[in-house]
């Protein structure tokens, strides 16, 4: 396969934030997974777990979605705050009707994204909440001068607002976040945003509830009613095997998975395309960013876990849809400007699985890993041969070029040639990869799947040569 790099074409800026993740009150994903509270002999920092911590800061982290989805719409931020004895229990009645302490609330939160570096992005309740409910969180977290809930947020220990750099005003308010028709909820985010007040220098950038997968309906309904009032619209849509009806299982799938699984992650590309074309009719400056923050892979349960809960493996064949799904967003970089894949920790598509002080990496994991070079980078045009089993991104960042290929052949290497308008310097390169279709990494085998270097490249002259296996994800830098 041989690609012509334009490298001093730059195209758009890959938002750093399509590198985002997203953590609801769902299963093990806060609890256990991120925090395990102060007198946990887990080892921790103010209640978070230092090793996840840790993990997510190696890939850069830019930003985390919180409290939900669905759990969002029925979340009512004044029972998280206070002295966690005092708190309200409440069941959570979209995740397998568990009772949720409120132990991590607001307070906690700031904390998580402080310790991981990260900005905030707080999903506020439309469905079950009042335009006052969102207004007083909204001056509990940022409001700096004197008012009733900077009051409030103080005489529970906090001196300084917050800053919150993403609010969305609602989730799947078509769905769990209230069943609304389009027009309906336009009408509402018009209202509801209003009382997003901006107190401090740090503007809030508010995003509407966007269309779940091919609504275009919606999208065009809403652009049309509140267009003006929103700096950036979500997009929801979950890889799938099948039928939502009949998700196949993480492991011991059959071949046929493996394809559909891909080919359904490739959607993605499809509906960003037409989502946008919709935009552009409203937006022509692409002023309103695309907010992709739900995707990954949504599979059948482990068997023996609670349905609720929403616990998958996660193998090589899903590190083939985070790589085939970033490339998607690297391409759509004029208007995709944040993405969140769900969910961080012990929810469908996973960075990190735990269990007890157990934590192992995903192969997902990996190409978060393999791929944050690209955060901020500029697109870099190339053409060339197509190949049915190839995706790739070439980025540039200052004077630093990065490849990244993901060869999702069951059974092929590939051979590339990248033939750049300069001459390159070898800086690094690794990759990973799946030798069965399952492989994955498992408390017991933490590290099947890991971070190797690669080492099948040669430099000509301008031309880049490199044969990347079956079933993987590589990344190489260079200086030009
Ligand atoms: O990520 C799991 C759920 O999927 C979210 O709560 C909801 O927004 C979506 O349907």
């Amino acid at each position: 396969m041989n690609i012509q790099v334009l490298n001093n074409k730059n195209g758009p800026t890959i938002s750093k934030y399509i590198y985002g993740h997203f953590a609801e009150h769902l299963g093990r994903c806060i609890y256990e997974g991120l925090y395990v509270g102060e007198e946990s002999s887990i080892p921790n920092v103010n209640g978070m777990r230092i090793d996840v911590v840790e993990a997510l800061k190696n890939i850069d982290i830019p930003v985390l979605r919180w409290p939900g989805g669905c759990f969002a719409d029925e979340y009512h931020w004044k029972d998280g705050i206070g002295p966690k004895e005092n708190r309200k229990k409440i069941v959570n009645t979209h995740w397998g009707g568990v009772t949720e302490n409120n132990h991590f609330g607001t307070h906690e939160f700031f904390e998580l994204t402080k310790q991981l570096g990260c900005e905030a992005y707080i999903n506020g309740n439309v469905g079950s909440g009042t335009v006052q409910e969102m207004q007083e969180w909204v001056e509990y977290m940022t409001m700096d001068g004197e008012s009733p809930m900077s009051a409030l947020r103080k005489a529970n220990g906090r001196e300084d607002s917050w800053k919150v750099k993403f609010f969305g005003v609602g989730n799947e308010s078509w769905g769990c976040g209230g069943n609304m028709r389009p027009e309906y909820y336009a009408d509402l985010y018009r209202r509801y945003q209003t009382y997003v007040r901006q107190y401090g220098s740090d503007r809030i950038y508010k995003i509407a509830c966007g269309p779940n997968i091919d609504d275009y309906h919606w999208m065009e309904e809403v652009m049309k009613i509140a267009g003006p009032w929103m700096d950036g619209i979500s997009l929801h849509h979950y890889a799938l095997t099948g039928a939502w009806e009949d998700k196949g299982p993480a492991l011991n799938f059959k071949e046929e998975h493996w394809w559909s699984l891909i080919s359904s992650a490739y959607k993605m590309d499809e509906l960003i395309a037409k989502h946008s074309t919709i935009m552009d009719k409203y937006d022509p400056e692409k002023r309103v960013g695309l907010i992709v923050d739900e995707w990954g892979s949504w599979l059948a349960v482990e068997p023996g876990t609670n349905p609720g809960f929403l616990y998958q493996q996660n193998t090589i064949r899903d590190a083939m849809v985070a790589a085939i799904t970033l490339n998607i967003f690297h391409k759509h970089a004029e208007r995709v400007y944040m993405a969140n894949i769900a969910q961080t920790v012990n929810v469908l598509q996973s960075m990190i699985l735990t269990e007890g002080e157990k934590m192992v990496k995903t192969p997902s994991y990996y190409v978060f890993e393999l791929y944050k070079k690209h955060q901020d980078g500029e697109l870099i045009d190339s053409y060339g041969d197509k190949n049915d089993t190839v995706s790739y991104t070439v980025s540039k960042k200052e004077n630093q070029l990065t490849i990244s290929i993901c060869n999702y052949s069951l059974t092929s290497s590939e051979d590339l040639t990248f033939t750049l308008d300069a001459v390159p310097q070898f800086q690094e390169a690794n990759y990973i990869a799946g030798e069965k279709m399952d492989d994955h990494n498992d408390f017991d085998q933490a590290e099947r799947i890991r971070l190797l270097a690669f080492t099948n490249y040669e430099i000509k002259e301008n031309k880049v040569n490199m044969t990347v296996p079956a079933m993987s994800v590589t990344t190489l830098t260079l200086e030009i």
